[in-house]
Protein backbone atom coordinates (compact mmCIF):
# COMPACT_ATOMS: atom_id res chain seq x y z
CA UNK A 1 0.00 0.00 0.00
CA UNK A 2 1.45 3.32 -0.75
CA UNK A 3 1.69 6.08 1.73
CA UNK A 4 1.00 9.90 0.80
CA UNK A 5 4.15 11.87 1.15
CA UNK A 6 3.71 14.90 3.02
CA UNK A 7 4.81 17.78 0.54
CA UNK A 8 7.78 19.97 1.42
CA UNK A 9 8.02 23.37 1.98
CA UNK A 10 11.01 25.48 2.60
CA UNK A 11 10.87 28.21 5.41
CA UNK A 12 13.52 31.13 6.31
CA UNK A 13 13.52 32.74 9.32
CA UNK A 14 13.32 29.06 11.06
CA UNK A 15 14.31 30.53 14.42
CA UNK A 16 11.93 33.40 14.60
CA UNK A 17 8.22 33.88 15.64
CA UNK A 18 6.97 32.96 12.69
CA UNK A 19 8.97 30.27 11.28
CA UNK A 20 9.27 28.64 14.54
CA UNK A 21 5.65 28.32 14.69
CA UNK A 22 5.19 27.11 10.89
CA UNK A 23 8.00 24.29 11.34
CA UNK A 24 5.64 23.18 14.34
CA UNK A 25 2.31 23.56 12.64
CA UNK A 26 2.99 22.94 8.83
CA UNK A 27 3.41 19.16 10.24
CA UNK A 28 2.00 16.02 9.00
CA UNK A 29 -0.35 17.67 5.78
CA UNK A 30 3.21 19.59 5.02
CA UNK A 31 6.92 18.48 5.77
CA UNK A 32 8.49 21.76 6.43
CA UNK A 33 12.50 21.93 6.26
CA UNK A 34 13.70 25.16 8.22
CA UNK A 35 16.22 27.25 6.94
CA UNK A 36 17.94 28.96 10.12
CA UNK A 37 20.64 32.37 8.73
CA UNK A 38 23.52 29.91 9.08
CA UNK A 39 21.34 27.64 6.16
CA UNK A 40 20.68 30.36 4.16
CA UNK A 41 22.11 34.11 4.68
CA UNK A 42 19.33 36.84 3.44
CA UNK A 43 21.95 39.08 3.68
CA UNK A 44 24.15 37.28 1.51
CA UNK A 45 22.83 38.72 -1.91
CA UNK A 46 25.93 37.57 -4.36
CA UNK A 47 25.01 34.04 -3.08
CA UNK A 48 21.37 33.83 -2.57
CA UNK A 49 20.21 32.16 -5.50
CA UNK A 50 22.33 29.78 -5.80
CA UNK A 51 21.54 28.25 -2.47
CA UNK A 52 18.11 28.77 -3.29
CA UNK A 53 18.28 27.25 -6.29
CA UNK A 54 20.23 24.20 -4.59
CA UNK A 55 17.85 23.68 -1.60
CA UNK A 56 15.57 23.30 -4.30
CA UNK A 57 17.31 20.67 -6.04
CA UNK A 58 18.18 18.66 -2.96
CA UNK A 59 14.52 18.72 -1.42
CA UNK A 60 12.01 19.45 -4.51
CA UNK A 61 9.53 21.70 -2.06
CA UNK A 62 5.95 22.55 -3.40
CA UNK A 63 6.28 25.95 -2.35
CA UNK A 64 8.82 28.28 -0.34
CA UNK A 65 7.92 30.52 2.65
CA UNK A 66 10.35 33.65 3.63
CA UNK A 67 9.43 34.31 7.26
CA UNK A 68 12.74 35.76 7.96
CA UNK A 69 13.04 39.09 8.34
CA UNK A 70 15.49 42.28 9.53
CA UNK A 71 12.54 42.93 12.10
CA UNK A 72 14.24 45.58 14.64
CA UNK A 73 12.23 48.09 13.86
CA UNK A 74 14.67 51.19 15.58
CA UNK A 75 17.86 49.80 14.44
CA UNK A 76 17.18 49.59 11.02
CA UNK A 77 16.72 52.90 10.88
CA UNK A 78 20.85 53.21 11.08
CA UNK A 79 21.30 50.35 9.07
CA UNK A 80 19.40 51.02 6.14
CA UNK A 81 21.58 49.29 3.85
CA UNK A 82 21.54 46.20 5.64
CA UNK A 83 17.26 46.29 5.92
CA UNK A 84 17.00 46.91 2.39
CA UNK A 85 19.54 43.86 1.60
CA UNK A 86 17.39 41.69 3.84
CA UNK A 87 14.18 43.09 3.69
CA UNK A 88 13.78 44.24 0.05
CA UNK A 89 16.82 42.48 -2.55
CA UNK A 90 16.43 38.98 -0.85
CA UNK A 91 12.44 38.57 -0.61
CA UNK A 92 12.98 39.66 -4.87
CA UNK A 93 15.89 37.11 -5.09
CA UNK A 94 13.72 34.13 -3.47
CA UNK A 95 10.79 35.39 -6.12
CA UNK A 96 12.67 35.30 -9.10
CA UNK A 97 14.04 31.92 -8.42
CA UNK A 98 10.86 30.38 -6.67
CA UNK A 99 9.15 31.81 -10.06
CA UNK A 100 11.48 29.97 -12.39
CA UNK A 101 11.07 26.81 -10.77
CA UNK A 102 7.58 27.21 -10.90
CA UNK A 103 7.07 27.74 -7.13
CA UNK A 104 4.93 29.58 -5.29
CA UNK A 105 6.67 31.91 -2.55
CA UNK A 106 5.03 33.01 0.58
CA UNK A 107 5.60 36.26 1.83
CA UNK A 108 4.92 38.62 4.81
CA UNK A 109 4.44 42.20 5.56
CA UNK A 110 4.12 44.18 7.81
CA UNK A 111 1.39 46.96 8.73
CA UNK A 112 4.16 49.47 9.08
CA UNK A 113 3.66 49.72 5.10
CA UNK A 114 1.24 52.49 5.87
CA UNK A 115 1.25 55.93 7.81
CA UNK A 116 -1.10 55.48 10.16
CA UNK A 117 -3.21 58.58 9.40
CA UNK A 118 -6.33 56.65 7.89
CA UNK A 119 -9.80 56.46 9.93
CA UNK A 120 -11.09 52.94 10.13
CA UNK A 121 -8.65 49.78 9.45
CA UNK A 122 -6.83 49.88 6.36
CA UNK A 123 -7.36 47.27 3.25
CA UNK A 124 -5.29 45.81 0.97
CA UNK A 125 -6.60 48.61 -1.70
CA UNK A 126 -5.36 51.45 0.46
CA UNK A 127 -2.75 54.29 -0.10
CA UNK A 128 0.56 52.92 1.53
CA UNK A 129 2.97 55.15 3.30
CA UNK A 130 5.64 53.99 5.38
CA UNK A 131 7.28 56.41 7.99
CA UNK A 132 10.23 54.21 8.93
CA UNK A 133 13.16 52.35 6.96
CA UNK A 134 11.92 49.16 8.17
CA UNK A 135 8.19 50.19 6.44
CA UNK A 136 10.10 51.30 3.38
CA UNK A 137 12.19 48.28 3.44
CA UNK A 138 9.37 45.85 3.66
CA UNK A 139 7.50 48.08 0.88
CA UNK A 140 10.00 47.17 -1.27
CA UNK A 141 10.17 43.94 -0.81
CA UNK A 142 6.14 43.45 -1.52
CA UNK A 143 6.98 45.12 -4.83
CA UNK A 144 9.63 43.09 -5.47
CA UNK A 145 7.95 39.65 -4.93
CA UNK A 146 5.06 41.02 -6.81
CA UNK A 147 7.83 41.95 -10.00
CA UNK A 148 8.68 38.29 -10.34
CA UNK A 149 5.17 37.25 -11.75
CA UNK A 150 5.02 34.14 -10.07
CA UNK A 151 2.00 32.77 -8.03
CA UNK A 152 2.69 34.22 -4.34
CA UNK A 153 0.79 35.25 -1.08
CA UNK A 154 1.86 38.73 0.69
CA UNK A 155 0.29 38.00 3.96
CA UNK A 156 0.27 41.70 5.78
CA UNK A 157 0.08 41.30 9.88
CA UNK A 158 1.10 43.38 12.69
CA UNK A 159 1.83 43.12 16.33
CA UNK A 160 3.24 39.52 16.18
CA UNK A 161 3.62 37.34 19.54
CA UNK A 162 4.37 33.79 20.49
CA UNK A 163 5.60 31.84 23.34
CA UNK A 164 8.56 31.17 21.46
CA UNK A 165 11.26 34.15 20.42
CA UNK A 166 11.21 37.71 21.67
CA UNK A 167 8.13 40.40 21.99
CA UNK A 168 5.90 42.67 23.28
CA UNK A 169 4.33 40.06 25.21
CA UNK A 170 7.16 38.41 27.01
CA UNK A 171 8.96 42.18 27.44
CA UNK A 172 5.72 43.03 29.73
CA UNK A 173 5.63 39.47 31.34
CA UNK A 174 8.84 40.20 32.55
CA UNK A 175 8.60 44.16 33.77
CA UNK A 176 5.27 43.35 36.10
CA UNK A 177 7.32 41.05 37.49
CA UNK A 178 10.08 43.53 38.33
CA UNK A 179 8.67 46.92 38.71
CA UNK A 180 6.34 48.40 40.63
CA UNK A 181 5.06 51.18 37.78
CA UNK A 182 5.12 51.20 33.93
CA UNK A 183 4.34 53.25 31.30
CA UNK A 184 3.42 51.89 28.13
CA UNK A 185 1.89 54.01 24.83
CA UNK A 186 -1.99 54.38 24.57
CA UNK A 187 -2.69 56.14 21.50
CA UNK A 188 -0.85 53.77 18.74
CA UNK A 189 -3.62 51.24 18.20
CA UNK A 190 -3.40 47.53 16.18
CA UNK A 191 -4.18 43.83 16.80
CA UNK A 192 -1.36 41.20 18.52
CA UNK A 193 -1.39 38.74 16.36
CA UNK A 194 0.17 35.29 17.40
CA UNK A 195 2.32 33.64 15.71
CA UNK A 196 0.29 30.42 15.65
CA UNK A 197 -2.85 31.79 13.63
CA UNK A 198 0.03 33.26 11.21
CA UNK A 199 1.27 29.73 10.96
CA UNK A 200 -2.31 28.26 11.04
CA UNK A 201 -3.72 30.89 8.21
CA UNK A 202 -0.74 30.02 6.33
CA UNK A 203 -1.28 26.52 6.43
CA UNK A 204 -4.91 26.94 5.20
CA UNK A 205 -4.43 28.68 2.45
CA UNK A 206 -1.37 26.15 0.98
CA UNK A 207 -4.06 23.32 1.79
CA UNK A 208 -6.20 25.40 -0.41
CA UNK A 209 -3.82 26.59 -3.47
CA UNK A 210 -1.24 24.16 -3.83
CA UNK A 211 -1.85 21.10 -6.24
CA UNK A 212 -3.92 20.68 -9.45
CA UNK A 213 -3.97 24.15 -11.61
CA UNK A 214 -2.77 25.85 -8.47
CA UNK A 215 -0.87 28.92 -10.44
CA UNK A 216 -3.46 30.11 -11.97
CA UNK A 217 -6.07 29.95 -8.98
CA UNK A 218 -7.07 33.68 -8.50
CA UNK A 219 -6.77 33.50 -4.67
CA UNK A 220 -2.84 34.52 -4.88
CA UNK A 221 -1.97 38.02 -4.04
CA UNK A 222 -1.69 40.56 -1.40
CA UNK A 223 -3.51 39.76 1.72
CA UNK A 224 -3.95 41.65 5.24
CA UNK A 225 -3.89 38.76 8.12
CA UNK A 226 -4.02 39.85 11.81
CA UNK A 227 -6.46 38.70 14.45
CA UNK A 228 -9.53 40.46 15.40
CA UNK A 229 -10.40 43.18 17.55
CA UNK A 230 -8.05 45.97 18.02
CA UNK A 231 -6.03 47.49 21.50
CA UNK A 232 -3.32 50.26 22.40
CA UNK A 233 0.14 49.00 23.37
CA UNK A 234 -1.21 49.94 26.83
CA UNK A 235 -4.96 48.35 26.73
CA UNK A 236 -2.48 45.09 25.41
CA UNK A 237 -0.28 45.31 28.42
CA UNK A 238 -3.38 45.86 31.05
CA UNK A 239 -5.09 42.53 29.41
CA UNK A 240 -1.92 40.18 29.22
CA UNK A 241 -0.54 41.53 32.84
CA UNK A 242 -4.29 40.68 34.45
CA UNK A 243 -4.63 37.76 32.74
CA UNK A 244 -1.01 36.36 33.61
CA UNK A 245 -1.90 37.27 37.36
CA UNK A 246 -4.89 35.01 37.21
CA UNK A 247 -2.63 32.04 35.97
CA UNK A 248 -0.47 32.41 38.81
CA UNK A 249 2.65 34.88 37.80
CA UNK A 250 4.37 36.29 40.43
CA UNK A 251 3.19 39.91 39.12
CA UNK A 252 4.17 42.43 41.11
CA UNK A 253 2.81 45.56 40.18
CA UNK A 254 -0.70 46.59 40.13
CA UNK A 255 -2.83 46.96 37.77
CA UNK A 256 -3.58 50.65 38.59
CA UNK A 257 -0.06 51.24 38.46
CA UNK A 258 0.28 51.14 34.57
CA UNK A 259 -0.03 53.99 33.27
CA UNK A 260 -1.03 55.27 29.76
CA UNK A 261 0.89 57.80 27.88
CA UNK A 262 1.70 59.13 24.37
CA UNK A 263 3.72 57.87 22.01
CA UNK A 264 5.57 61.05 21.70
CA UNK A 265 6.21 60.74 25.43
CA UNK A 266 8.56 57.71 24.58
CA UNK A 267 10.91 58.75 21.86
CA UNK A 268 12.42 55.78 19.76
CA UNK A 269 14.22 55.92 16.50
CA UNK A 270 11.71 54.73 14.02
CA UNK A 271 8.19 56.62 13.76
CA UNK A 272 5.17 54.03 13.92
CA UNK A 273 1.53 54.70 12.70
CA UNK A 274 -0.85 55.80 15.00
CA UNK A 275 -3.33 53.32 13.31
CA UNK A 276 -1.91 50.09 12.21
CA UNK A 277 -5.47 48.34 12.11
CA UNK A 278 -5.77 46.31 8.98
CA UNK A 279 -8.71 44.95 7.23
CA UNK A 280 -8.82 41.08 6.46
CA UNK A 281 -12.01 40.68 4.80
CA UNK A 282 -10.49 39.49 1.51
CA UNK A 283 -8.67 36.92 3.57
CA UNK A 284 -11.81 35.92 5.70
CA UNK A 285 -13.87 35.42 2.06
CA UNK A 286 -11.66 33.88 -0.05
CA UNK A 287 -10.66 31.13 2.81
CA UNK A 288 -13.24 30.75 5.04
CA UNK A 289 -11.51 31.09 7.63
CA UNK A 290 -12.89 33.14 10.73
CA UNK A 291 -10.06 35.17 12.41
CA UNK A 292 -10.09 35.12 16.42
CA UNK A 293 -10.20 38.09 18.67
CA UNK A 294 -6.47 39.12 19.93
CA UNK A 295 -7.30 38.02 23.30
CA UNK A 296 -6.99 34.50 22.01
CA UNK A 297 -3.72 34.37 20.91
CA UNK A 298 -2.72 36.40 24.40
CA UNK A 299 -4.44 33.75 26.74
CA UNK A 300 -2.77 30.54 24.39
CA UNK A 301 0.56 32.19 24.65
CA UNK A 302 0.65 32.70 28.12
CA UNK A 303 -0.90 28.93 29.06
CA UNK A 304 2.35 28.01 26.74
CA UNK A 305 5.21 30.63 28.28
CA UNK A 306 7.34 28.60 31.61
CA UNK A 307 6.26 30.08 34.52
CA UNK A 308 9.05 32.10 36.13
CA UNK A 309 8.76 33.22 39.39
N1 LIG B 1 7.46 40.95 14.79
C1 LIG B 1 6.43 41.73 14.46
O1 LIG B 1 5.82 42.39 15.31
C2 LIG B 1 5.95 41.80 13.03
C3 LIG B 1 4.89 42.66 12.72
C4 LIG B 1 4.44 42.71 11.40
C5 LIG B 1 5.04 41.92 10.42
N2 LIG B 1 6.10 41.12 10.76
C6 LIG B 1 6.72 40.35 9.70
O2 LIG B 1 6.48 38.97 9.96
C7 LIG B 1 7.59 38.18 9.48
C8 LIG B 1 8.10 37.29 10.61
O3 LIG B 1 8.52 38.11 11.69
P1 LIG B 1 8.90 37.50 13.10
O4 LIG B 1 8.14 38.26 14.13
O5 LIG B 1 8.82 36.03 13.07
O6 LIG B 1 10.41 37.98 13.18
P2 LIG B 1 11.61 37.46 14.10
O7 LIG B 1 11.07 36.70 15.26
O8 LIG B 1 12.48 38.63 14.33
O9 LIG B 1 12.34 36.42 13.16
C9 LIG B 1 13.01 36.85 12.02
C10 LIG B 1 13.94 35.74 11.60
O10 LIG B 1 14.67 36.21 10.48
C11 LIG B 1 15.99 35.79 10.64
N3 LIG B 1 16.93 36.63 9.93
C12 LIG B 1 17.25 37.92 10.15
N4 LIG B 1 18.20 38.31 9.31
C13 LIG B 1 18.48 37.23 8.54
C14 LIG B 1 19.40 36.98 7.49
N5 LIG B 1 20.25 37.92 7.06
N6 LIG B 1 19.43 35.76 6.92
C15 LIG B 1 18.62 34.78 7.34
N7 LIG B 1 17.74 34.94 8.35
C16 LIG B 1 17.68 36.16 8.93
C17 LIG B 1 16.25 35.88 12.14
O11 LIG B 1 17.37 35.09 12.45
P3 LIG B 1 18.17 35.29 13.84
O12 LIG B 1 17.28 34.62 14.84
O13 LIG B 1 19.45 34.59 13.58
O14 LIG B 1 18.30 36.77 14.03
C18 LIG B 1 14.94 35.34 12.68
O15 LIG B 1 14.97 33.94 12.78
C19 LIG B 1 8.61 39.20 8.96
O16 LIG B 1 8.46 39.33 7.58
C20 LIG B 1 8.23 40.49 9.63
O17 LIG B 1 8.63 41.62 8.87
C21 LIG B 1 6.55 41.01 12.04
Amino acid sequence: MSELIPKRVLVTGGQGQVGHALVQQLAPDFQPIGYDRLGLDLSDLDRLADKLHAAIEVHQPCAIINAAAFTAVDRAESQESLAYDVNALAPGIMATVATSHGLPLVHYSTDYVFDGQHDGAYTENDLTGPLSVYGRSKLAGEKAVMAANGPHLILRTSWVFGAHGQNFLKTMLRLAQERDALSVVNDQIGAPTSAELIAQSTHTALSNLIGGASAHDPRWGLYHLAASGHTSWHGYAQYLISHARTLGWPIRIRDDAIEGIAARDYPVAAVRPMNSRLDTTKWQQSFGETLPDWRVGVDHALANIPLQP
